[in-house]
């Protein structure tokens, strides 16, 4: 009979530890390389799969998660995998109504229109109850990668769920969350402290789970102002880096942190000096001024744009090339500048991954 043991122990030995050694600005044999997003309905398999299913009930499933985690990697030698699962189980947790809706995203029939309705959440989440489906699907997921490649879990930072719980689905303007920052700055840090609380635990969850490398999706920093940014977005994602570092040294862990804020280019000091090991850059950022505004404190992750993906192969080439050079070969991590569309052709992106390591080889053997 066939047993496997899925609790969060006794997990196969990793192999390729290219990933863990560049958050760290170690020495690696290639540039590691993997997609926000690789997971995604570019892929043939990955439609298949969630065909005709609902969104969030595919998160819900250990099985569903662990196997659409693993389609990329069957197709390309990525060096990391990250979990299949989405920001707004976080809300969902919290008690708040979010549905997928196709051709028009997440969308909260009721979401968050004034401060009185924050009475209406469930402060106090039990986060290994309400999202233990997540932490399940981590533990199983690290089994069946069998130490191909580390495992990466992920948040939502603070500022972003609040800009969704209140705009109840996407937005150009972020007008309505805004309008909170500006009309409201005690409710919002009120709202703000209270996910920052249950995103160290559900990050520290993670890590139990298996978890080997955590990244925190600030995907509405653009919209923010340098010194809005400072005020609501900044000292959260301090503080849960803070926070889970602190938590994980006391039982002798140590997991690195990626923090991507998405057209944050304005904070890029201030990111790499808010105890992440990696920041994470869109396309906007040049991989030179990059590094020298980081000044080597940090590794770097990024930042080809994603439409490059529709250059023909050998443009695709030359891309990497260049941001190789611009970020060097030292503490980097390629990646593109925000997710993958579902309209891009898999032969592309394998096309990314390869450039990335046959370039990398090559700089690095020089
Ligand atoms: O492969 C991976 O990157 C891991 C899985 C992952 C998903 N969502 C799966 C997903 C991750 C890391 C996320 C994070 C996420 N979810 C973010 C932060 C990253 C970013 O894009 O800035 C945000 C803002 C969300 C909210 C969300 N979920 C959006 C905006 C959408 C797209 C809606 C659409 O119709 O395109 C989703 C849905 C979603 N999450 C999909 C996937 C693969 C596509 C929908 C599907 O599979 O049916």
């Amino acid at each position: 009979p066939f047993h496997f043991n899925f609790s969060p122990k006794d997990f196969p030995k990793l192999k390729n530890d290219a990933f863990l050694l560049a958050c760290r600005g170690q020495e690696t044999p290639h540039v590691p390389v993997w997609c926000m997003r690789q997971a995604g309905r570019y892929l043939p398999e990955f439609r298949e799969s969630r065909a005709g299913k609902d969104f969030f009930a595919t998160c819900r499933s250990p099985a569903a998660c662990c196997e659409l985690t693993l389609q990329p990697l069957r197709r390309f030698p990525f060096d990391a995998a990250i979990i299949f699962s989405d920001i707004l189980v976080i809300p969902q947790a919290m008690g708040m109504d979010v549905q997928m809706v196709a051709g028009k995203g997440p969308t909260f029939p009721e979401p968050l229109k004034e401060p009185e309705d924050l009475l209406l959440l469930q402060s106090k989440v039990d986060v290994n109850k309400e999202l233990d489906y997540v932490f399940k699907a981590i533990t199983l997921t690290r089994h069946k990668l069998e130490g191909k490649v580390p495992l990466i879990g992920f948040t939502g930072a603070p500022w972003t769920l609040m800009a969704y719980m209140i705009e109840g689905g996407g937005s150009t303007t972020q007008s309505k969350a805004k309008r909170w920052l500006y009309r409201h700055p005690e409710a919002s840090h009120q709202l703000l402290k209270m996910l920052t609380d249950i995103i160290v635990e559900y990050l520290l969850g993670q890590v139990a789970a298996g978890a080997q490398a955590l990244q925190v999706f600030e995907s509405h920093a653009g919209c923010l102002g340098p010194a809005e940014f400072q005020e609501f977005s900044l000292p959260y994602l301090r503080d849960i880096a803070r926070k889970v570092k602190d938590q994980l040294k006391e039982s002798g862990q140590d997991v690195p942190m990626i923090v991507f804020a998405k057209d944050g280019h304005y904070g890029l000091e201030d990111l790499s000096q808010s105890h992440y090991e990696v920041v994470g850059l869109d396309w906007t950022i040049d991989p030179r001024s990059a590094r020298e505004r980081t000044g080597g404190k940090v590794s770097l992750q990024g930042n080809m744009d994603p439409c490059a993906l529709y250059a023909p192969k050998e443009r695709i080439y030359e891309i990497v090339k260049k941001m190789l050079e611009g970020f060097g070969t030292r503490g980097y991590i390629a990646n593109l500048g925000h997710g993958l569309y579902p309209d891009m052709d898999p032969e592309n992106v394998g096309a990314f991954v390869e450039a990335v390591h046959a370039h990398s080889r090559h700089l690095l053997n020089l």
